[in-house]
């Protein structure tokens, strides 16, 4: 392979900058050009497919978002979209594909794998709903992006005696929301996982106050059967005795400077999925498992979520007291 292309895909991670650059020096280790495709499978449709140099990636690791933008794009679903990018490939000359994104995008590197396109996927997604996968690239940028927001939530709940709602990101898998739980000190987690009624939310709010506590704290996955601001309203009329705020932090969430962890996690997938493709893998998803990375089918991971461990469950239950 003398010519291979990288997109990034689906929501932005912090980390992905870190990622094309890793692909793109360690092609350049192995003789090898690396085209970057804008904006994802619309980029790629459209033909906006450019050599990236190793200037053109310096400076980038640090910085959060993407350099090579992404979207969200619904023709590449279809079997006429998925032909004319096998065809734009074709037109650049472009062995491989190095497609970095999360579960949707890991679908998109699959159906340009089942065109004859070999392809190697970078998990990346601030949610790490990601199958086969301990972590992707973003989420442990992202989990720090909401401490720090709880840090500063409890600071000002503790000087008013209030209660907050926190709605943390999470459309399918509230490992943040528990995470952030366990981590930031929430007196109850609501994931789409865990069926944790408003009910049993207000009951939880109105003991801590009952115990004393001077703040708490209820963290809520986007995901969850109801929204942060339905919940606060319900809290609120319910006169437990904290007065009842709402913070949703939405999309701070998904920018920001990626983390060490993060930087090292895109730096070392990126440098394997460039080893993959050139040594003859296709149709995989590097996965990190423990301290080592392995190749895993891509049929398997887009077919499957990822579970949270039920042990953060009960962690969460037992250190909310
Ligand atoms: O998948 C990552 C994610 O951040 C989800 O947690 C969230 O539901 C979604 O993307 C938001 O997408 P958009 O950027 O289109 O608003």
């Amino acid at each position: 392979m003398k010519r291979i292309a990288v997109m990034t895909s689906g929501g932005d991670a912090p980390g992905m900058n870190a990622a094309v650059r890793a692909v793109v020096r360690a092609g350049l280790d192995k003789q090898v050009e690396v085209y970057g495709i804008r904006q994802a499978f619309q980029g790629l449709l459209a033909g906006d497919i450019a050599l990236l140099s190793s200037r053109e990636v310096s400076g980038i690791l640090q910085r959060g978002g993407t350099v090579l933008q992404t979207a969200r794009n619904e023709e590449f679903k279809t079997a006429a979209g998925q032909r004319k990018g096998r065809r734009r490939l074709n037109e650049h000359g472009i062995e491989g594909v190095i497609v970095i994104g999360g579960d949707g995008s890991m679908r998109g590197a699959l159906a340009l794998h089942k065109m004859g396109v070999p392809v190697i996927g970078i998990p990346a997604s601030i949610d790490n709903d990601i199958w086969g996968t301990d972590t992707s690239i973003g989420v442990d940028t992202a989990l720090n992006t909401i401490l720090d927001a709880v840090d500063r939530l409890r600071d000002t709940a503790t000087s008013h005696n209030r209660a907050f709602v926190i709605e943390v990101m999470g459309r399918d898998c509230g490992y943040l929301a528990v995470m952030g739980g366990i981590l930031g000190g929430a007196e109850i987690v609501v994931t789409p996982e865990n069926g944790v009624t408003m009910n049993e939310i207000a009951v939880a709010l109105e003991d801590a106050y009952v115990r004393g506590k001077s703040h708490a704290i209820a963290i809520l996955a986007e995901g969850a059967p109801y929204q942060g601001p339905e919940l606060a309203r319900f809290l609120q009329q319910k006169h437990m005795g904290f007065e009842i705020r709402l913070t949703i932090l939405g999309h701070t969430q998904r920018g920001g400077s990626p983390t060490a962890f993060d930087r090292l996690l895109a730096t070392r997938m990126g440098v394997y999925a460039v080893d993959l493709l050139l040594g003859g893998a296709d149709g995989m998803m590097v996965a990190r498992v423990g301290r080592d990375q392995n190749p895993i089918e891509l049929a398997e991971c887009s077919a499957r979520t990822r579970q949270i461990t039920p042990e953060y469950f009960g962690l969460a239950k037992i250190l909310s007291r």
